[in-house]
Formats: structure tokens, sequence, C-alpha cells
């Protein structure tokens, strides 16, 4: 998928391809999971998507990475499957790239026969709209999970994240 933007970084292009998860950037994962721990152990066993900009190529031939997509499988991974990380690079925010990306992931879903997509989030915020938007539906609370899982506390707006929601999607 190859979209045109509009806005600031305008003229631009970028399209969504799969991606070797080791290659997966730092810098983009950590804005989705501060814990490098974390994503040290969910990484290896994932399906990634990326996005990148294609109007500004790199010396791999492929254009610079503006966005990531990562899911793992639950169990063998016939019936359920969780979004693991997702980011976008903060200049390229709010265009449209995060939709596509997972639009991108779930129609893959879909082709493998998979049932739910689950994803878990904080109780409040931009996050949760963006999810809502696609279609996932609350189905689950972890209370305190963000204080008992996370070295550093998780501020948005001025409140404290603390409990988690488990969002699922119906494939
Ligand atoms: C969440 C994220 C992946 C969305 O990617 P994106 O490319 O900005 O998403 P889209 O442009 O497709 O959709 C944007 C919609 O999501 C919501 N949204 C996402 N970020 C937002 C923000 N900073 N402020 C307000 N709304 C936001 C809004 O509903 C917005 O729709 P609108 O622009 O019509 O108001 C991106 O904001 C991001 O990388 N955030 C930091 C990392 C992160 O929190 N990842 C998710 C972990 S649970």
């Amino acid at each position: 998928m190859t979209s045109t933007l509009t806005g600031p970084s305008t003229p631009a292009s970028w399209n969504i391809t799969t991606m070797n998860p080791a290659e997966a950037p730092w810098h983009l994962l950590l804005l989705a999971d501060p814990s490098r721990e974390r994503i040290k152990r969910y990484l290896p066993h994932s399906t990634c998507f990326a996005a990148r900009q294609t109007a500004q190529f790199t010396p791999s031939g492929l254009g610079a990475l503006i966005g990531v997509c990562v899911l793992t499988p639950e169990g063998d991974g016939q019936h359920k499957w969780e979004l693991i990380n997702m980011a976008v690079s903060t200049a390229w925010q709010r265009n449209g790239i995060g939709s596509a990306l997972l639009h991108r992931a779930i129609r893959d879903m879909r082709q493998r026969g998979v049932r739910q997509l689950e994803v878990g989030t904080g109780s409040f915020g931009d996050q949760l709209l963006f999810y809502q938007r696609i279609g996932f539906r609350v189905t689950d609370i972890e209370r305190d999970f963000f204080l008992q899982n996370y070295t550093t506390p998780l501020w948005e707006r001025g409140v404290q994240h603390k409990d988690m929601l488990k969002l699922t999607l119906d494939l």
C-alpha cells in the first residue's frame, strides 16, 4: 500500500511492508514500550510490519523506517495473537500511518485464519481512542499492571498510568 501524505512533511509517500523483527529499530520500539528487557523477550518470536518513507531511500535501498507494528502468537497462534508493540515516529503521527499498519496486520492475521487480536493499553488517553476507532473492544482490566511491570512511572497529561485495559478485536 502506498499513500501520499499531506501535512508539514509533504510532499512524501510511504508504504507498508513485512520486516524481519531483528531489524526493528529500537527508537521506535521504545516509544511504545519503555522496557528493553520485555522487548528483547518478545521480539525474536514476533511478526513485524514496517512503514517506510519511500521518498527518502536509505543505503540499503529501502526507505527510512517511520513506523513499526509487532505481533506475537498466543499459544500455538492458531486462535489468538497479541499486538505487542506499535509506534510511528513522532513527526509522522496522525497521518494515518498507524491505522494503515494495523489494518495490514489485521489482513495478515485473517489470512492465517486467526480469530482474535488482543492489545493491552492504558485505561485512558490517545492510544485507547486509536484502538477503539479501529474496532477493538474492552474485554478485561489488569489492575496495577503499569506499577508492577515498569520501573519508570508512565505519566500522560499529568495522570499516572496504573491499570492496563485488555482490548480485543474479533477477526
Ligand atoms: C498510537 C500511534 C501508533 C498511532 O499512530 P498514528 O500514525 O498517529 O495513527 P493514525 O494517524 O492512523 O490515527 C490517529 C488517531 O489516533 C488517535 N491519536 C493517536 N495519537 C494521538 C495524539 N497524539 N493525539 C490525539 N489523538 C491521537 C486519534 O484518534 C487520531 O485520529 P485523528 O488524527 O483523526 O484525531 C502513535 O501515536 C504512536 O506511535 N504513539 C506513541 C507510541 C504508542 O503509544 N504506541 C501504542 C502503545 S499501546
